[in-house]
């Protein structure tokens, strides 16, 4: 009898992680879930409590994810945290917590990970978004965050190349979970009610088509509409008409 593949989905309380281990659980996956709640969601087999923005943390949720020694086939870094204010009203304290959670967590435990492989394989999806593609008022830090997990990521996909490690890249457009509740604004609180409305993908949507991510060889993947996918390519050919037209739509 084989045993089941094993995933560790980080930030799986809510929202795309706890979509992710609810997909995965139904495919006949062993799912370990983390964040910073006690509580565990039905769809995790395992459950550790962490906040991953600090270092002892990550330290002792690596420690749990492997206690009985089974090594998760895939690892989706995906816990995150937005932030909202313009440049001169984000406080350096509050960048700090978005890199600590969005930036460091993910290098850190990918780090830890590799000194707990002792030649197992590792495959690792890290999350980041659409955000890092483009400048936006108010996301400056929460962008950057990801700007500079994507090229992180791209980084380590060159140095894994040919040995038996992979890491893919994920940049969601926008999926309705509650982040814009979530996210720190400039008092250094979550904006909760003063959030936008946070339209865009489901949750089941994003969960599946992350999983058929992981399926294919390609590293990075955007997961937008085609629309948002060429207007991308419009930023990154034609920067002055993107913004003339980003600023027609807001
Ligand atoms: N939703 C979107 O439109 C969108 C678009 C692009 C990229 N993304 C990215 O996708 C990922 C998931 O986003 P989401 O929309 O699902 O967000 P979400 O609904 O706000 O969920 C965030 C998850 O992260 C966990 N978390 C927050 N702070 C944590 C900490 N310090 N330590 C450990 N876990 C922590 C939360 O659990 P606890 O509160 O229990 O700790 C929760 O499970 C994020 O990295 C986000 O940047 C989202």
């Amino acid at each position: 009898m084989t045993s089941a593949s094993r995933i560790w989905v980080t930030g799986a309380s809510e929202g795309i992680g706890l979509g992710l281990i609810t997909h995965y659980r139904r495919l006949g996956w062993q799912t370990v879930g983390s964040s910073r709640r006690p509580d565990k969601p039905e769809a995790a087999d395992q459950w550790i409590q962490a906040d991953l923005s600090i270092a002892t943390e990550r330290q002792r949720a690596i420690d749990q994810v492997l206690h009985d020694g089974k090594w998760p086939d895939l690892v989706v870094l995906n816990a995150g945290i937005g932030h909202w204010a313009s440049v001169e009203d984000s406080k350096t304290i509050d960048s700090e917590r978005i890199f600590a959670l969005n930036y460091w967590a993910v290098v850190d435990l990918s780090r830890l990970l590799m000194q707990k492989a002792n030649g197992r394989p590792i495959h690792a999806v890290v999350m980041s978004s659409i955000a890092a593609r483009f400048g936006q008022k108010n996301l400056a830090t929460y962008s950057a965050s990801k700007a500079a997990l994507a090229l992180w990521a791209e980084s380590l996909n060159q140095e894994w190349r040919d040995g038996p490690h992979r890491i893919q890249l994920i940049m969601p457009g926008v999926v309705q979970t509650d982040i814009m509740r979530h996210s720190i604004g400039k008092d250094g609180l979550p904006l909760g009610n003063q959030a936008k409305e946070h339209g865009g993908w489901s949750v089941e949507r994003t969960a599946a088509k992350i999983e058929a991510a992981t399926r294919s060889p390609q590293f990075s993947h955007i997961l937008a509409s085609p629309s948002t996918r060429l207007a991308l390519v419009l930023h990154d050919l034609w920067p002055s008409l993107f913004y003339l037209l980003l600023r027609r739509k807001l």
